[in-house]
């Protein structure tokens, strides 16, 4: 019989043999994020479009082509969130948590949507972890959100890391900008790609960020944002970098970079890797001071960053950085004979208060289980059968060296935690 149902195109499964890498990851960025002071924040998975229209950009390619966008019973015309800033806001607006702290911090993890072509590190559902720092200005909280994401995929073990940055200017910086650009372009025209014109229309800051070759030969003639920057604007940066210098951060600043998302408003950054595979980056953000009131709430600066945990991943297999999440059982029980199964069972149950157990549930032999207990990755095996029930001991196989111990039923637990931790 061939298979009926496959997993939806540009969707994956997270397999037992892997997963362990997901959930030591995500640990690991909880840890940071909980050290720098943020607080776990969990959002819907869809929300009125009108939300991702207005937060997002109408103007974007997320928004125009990529989302999930359907009406529900009632006719509401929803989405599945193609990213978390947006519902982060609405949810810090709808619960007027800006009145409980001066400045909130938050961080999430959760699967995003977008209608993509699929490719490597290119999925329709995907999952990001991110921060969002909503009430403060300062360059203190951009150099802190680029260093969060930093040392997190740093510490998670990658070393070929590029973290590139750029200021986009206030909002007045950046009209200027796109005039100057719209300029620049309106000649050159018939030498750009299809969605290029498009974006000349719509943002031609959109324009900088084409990857197609002739459009980039155009692009790299294109007057830098730094020329027409104001005086705080240009403040703002220096600060941020310096603070950034300050905490040791590799950086180096790109005056092309621009962002996929409308809503940035001076500092933007983005981290690549160099793997084969992963086509652009692991994670991005920047300051979006215009957000929070272009989605109804009062105007507040705001800032933050999102990291796709499969491009992570992929970037870390390149590496063939080691995956020391550990996994496997301390303990495989192995029951021989009906009279052992209720034996075994009661001593797994005791035995997982402190270690991992694996409790074998059907008879088999002993060979077949100690095969069993060494692809689990198992230290050790608790063998029980009927003469080790007549003398009311079970022997624990080492299943390393191959010795084996004969243990009091009542003393193993106590045997496991000095022979194996727990
Ligand atoms: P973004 O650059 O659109 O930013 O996405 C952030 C990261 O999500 C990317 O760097 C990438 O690793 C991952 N990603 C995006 N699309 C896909 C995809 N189709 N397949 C796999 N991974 C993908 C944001 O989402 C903003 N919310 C970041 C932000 C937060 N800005 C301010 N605060």
């Amino acid at each position: 019989m061939s298979q009926k149902f496959k997993a939806m195109r540009g969707t994956h499964d997270i397999l037992p043999d892997e997963a362990p890498v997901w959930r030591d990851i995500e640990n690991r960025f909880v840890d940071i994020c909980s050290r720098y002071g943020y607080s776990e924040i969990r959002i819907p998975i869809f929300e009125a479009t009108e939300l991702f229209e207005r937060g997002t950009g109408f103007a974007t390619d997320v928004v125009q082509k990529e989302m999930y966008t359907f009406p529900d019973k009632k006719g509401r015309n929803l989405s599945l969130r193609p990213e978390a800033t947006p519902s982060v806001v609405r949810a810090h607006l709808e619960h007027s948590l800006g009145r409980k702290a001066r400045v909130a911090k938050y961080f999430y993890i959760g699967p995003m949507f977008r209608y993509d072509r699929p490719g490597a590190g290119r999925y329709r559902q995907f999952h990001q972890v991110g921060i969002e720092v909503i009430g403060t200005s300062s360059p203190t909280a951009d150099a802190e959100t680029i260093q969060i994401l930093w040392e997190f995929l740093k510490g998670i073990g990658l070393k070929d890391l590029k973290m590139r940055i750029n200021t986009l200017g206030c909002k007045p910086c950046r009209v200027k900008y796109s005039e100057v650009l719209r300029g620049f372009l309106e000649d050159k025209l018939e030498r750009l790609c299809g969605d290029c014109h498009d974006r000349f229309e719509r943002n031609p800051l959109r324009v900088l960020d084409c990857k197609n070759r002739a459009c980039k030969v155009v692009i790299a003639e294109a007057p830098d944002v730094t020329a027409i920057l104001c005086d705080e604007c240009v403040e703002h940066f220096d600060r941020v970098k310096g603070y950034l210098e300050l905490a040791k951060i590799e950086f180096y600043v790109d005056p092309k970079l621009v962002r996929g998302l409308d809503y940035y408003t001076r500092t933007v950054f983005e981290v690549f890797h160099e793997s084969a595979g992963v086509d652009s980056s692991l994670g991005g953000g920047g300051r979006y001071d215009e957000l929070v009131e272009g989605v109804g709430g009062p105007s507040t600066p705001a800032v933050g960053f999102s990291a796709g945990l499969e491009r992570i991943i992929l970037a870390l297999r390149a590496e063939k950085a080691p995956d020391d999440t550990g996994g496997g059982v301390d303990v495989y029980v192995a029951p021989m004979g009906d009279e052992a199964t209720g034996v075994a069972y009661e001593l797994a149950s005791e035995l997982r208060k402190t270690h991992a157990v694996w409790l074998e549930f059907d008879q088999r032999k002993l060979d077949r289980q100690l095969r069993s207990a060494s692809k689990l990755g198992a230290r050790y095996t608790a063998i029980i059968g009927s003469d080790e029930i007549a003398r009311n001991v079970v022997r624990l196989k080492d299943m390393n060296s191959g010795e084996q111990h004969e243990v009091d039923r009542g003393e193993v637990a106590a045997w496991l935690r000095k022979h194996c931790g727990g």
